[in-house]
């Protein structure tokens, strides 16, 4: 295919295309046709859960994995049959895989040696990227003298000391402490906005993903169950598992029915729940997702509070999340607790009253 490019000499439109890639080892289907395609200079982030598959998407892309099926192209060219060491790509493996017996300056210009960039000017590159991951001063030390948030540090300024044109971040920052991790995030993106290297990382912090990426590819079991901007993530998760991994903290199986002209959702014998988009038809098993951002607490029981998502209960536990708690609710005529978020200032107790818009009221796929 040829026709992948954009027109007159800009390049290929896409710097990745993945298109119906599978993996399988032995029995099992680790990647079931996988396909999105990055633009060139985009920060894109593959989240999911322990062993759906990131990695070995990552490795793919890198060459130290072949697809079972599908096609993999970089910069509008198939790279199938192209060894890792010709994709001019910088990476960082979830293992940091240093080289042990070099030193840290060694490791981080082991890339640009290999180059033949020449002495004076590799110096220099390496002493940058080891100040830009605040390395400066360690670079005489080995692996073995540094501490594992140190290692992955030297492990991601030699990826970026040779200015790839393909980037790959295997969870890069997941040993860091909070604070060095958020100073991190900061540089990274930095780095990646100022130097434009089209960029792929992994996580399983979607706190991290949204806060880096400019799309998002969230993954479950080897499918991509959605792909977006943080913001359509966040504000429109396409199907319960979404909602759940995303931490929606309201989620509760429920059977679509016809009330006269409307659809509600029953989520049991006695209660259903009112809403304003519902594309499901009658009978349908569903997850009705509702944030606990959007649960209004109100500290007084109102015996007389009637009308359609409006639930009398009691707080049966308070769970501090800094400046507000999340207090969890036992209502009647349902199962499970619901939680509602409310100022830590002022934290009620004992009977309340809880309510929500219909227009809180996400219906969703149940695939969790
Ligand atoms: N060489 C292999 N042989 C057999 N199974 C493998 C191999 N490599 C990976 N797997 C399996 O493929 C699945 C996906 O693995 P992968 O490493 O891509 O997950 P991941 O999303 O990166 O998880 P984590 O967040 O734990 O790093 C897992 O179930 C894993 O056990
Ligand atoms: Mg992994």
């Amino acid at each position: 295919m040829t026709d992948m490019t954009s027109p007159a000499g800009t390049g290929p439109a896409f710097a990745v295309e993945m298109r119906d890639v599978s993996k399988v080892f032995g029995e099992t289907t680790v990647l079931d046709r996988i396909s999105f395609d990055i633009r060139p200079g985009e920060f894109v982030t593959f989240l999911g859960p322990s062993g759906c598959g990131k990695t070995t998407s990552l490795r793919i892309l890198a060459g130290f994995e072949q697809a079972t099926s599908g096609d993999v192209r970089i910069n509008g060219q198939s790279v199938s049959d192209m060894p890792p060491w010709h994709r001019d790509i910088g990476i960082v493996f979830q293992s940091y895989a240093l080289f042990p017996y070099m030193t840290a300056r060694d490791n981080v210009g082991f890339g640009l040696k290999m180059r033949r960039v020449p002495k004076a000017e590799m110096a220099k590159r390496v002493e940058e990227a080891l100040k830009l991951v605040g390395l400066s001063g360690l670079g005489d030390r080995y692996p073995r003298q540094l501490s594992g948030g140190q290692r992955q540090r030297v492990a991601l300024a030699r990826a970026l000391v040779i200015k790839p044109q393909l980037l790959l971040l295997d969870e890069p920052l997941s040993n860091l402490d909070a604070k060095l991790r958020n100073e991190m995030r900061y540089e990274l993106k930095r780095i990646q906005r100022e130097s434009g290297i089209t960029t792929v990382f992994v996580t399983h912090d979607q706190e991290e993903a949204f806060s880096l990426s400019d799309r998002i590819v969230l993954m479950s079991k080897g499918e991509i169950k959605q792909a977006g901007t943080s913001r359509e993530i966040w504000e429109k998760p396409r199907t319960g598992f979404v909602a759940d991994f995303i931490g929606v903290d309201n989620l509760l199986p429920g059977a679509v029915e016809k009330d006269g002209d409307e659809l509600v959702v029953r989520i049991s014998p006695s209660v259903t729940l009112k809403t304003e988009i519902c594309d499901f038809a009658p009978g349908s098993a569903v997850l009705v997702a509702v944030r606990a951002k959007d649960v209004i607490l109100n500290p007084v029981a109102d015996e007389t509070a009637t009308g359609l998502n409006v639930f009398a209960g009691n707080i049966i536990d308070v769970e501090y999340r800094g400046e507000r708690c999340a207090c969890r609710v036992r209502c009647e005529g349902i199962d499970q607790t619901l939680v509602a978020l409310v100022a830590s200032s002022h934290v009620p107790s004992g009977a309340v009253t809880l309510s929500f818009a219909s227009d809180a009221v996400m219906v969703l796929t149940d695939d969790r």
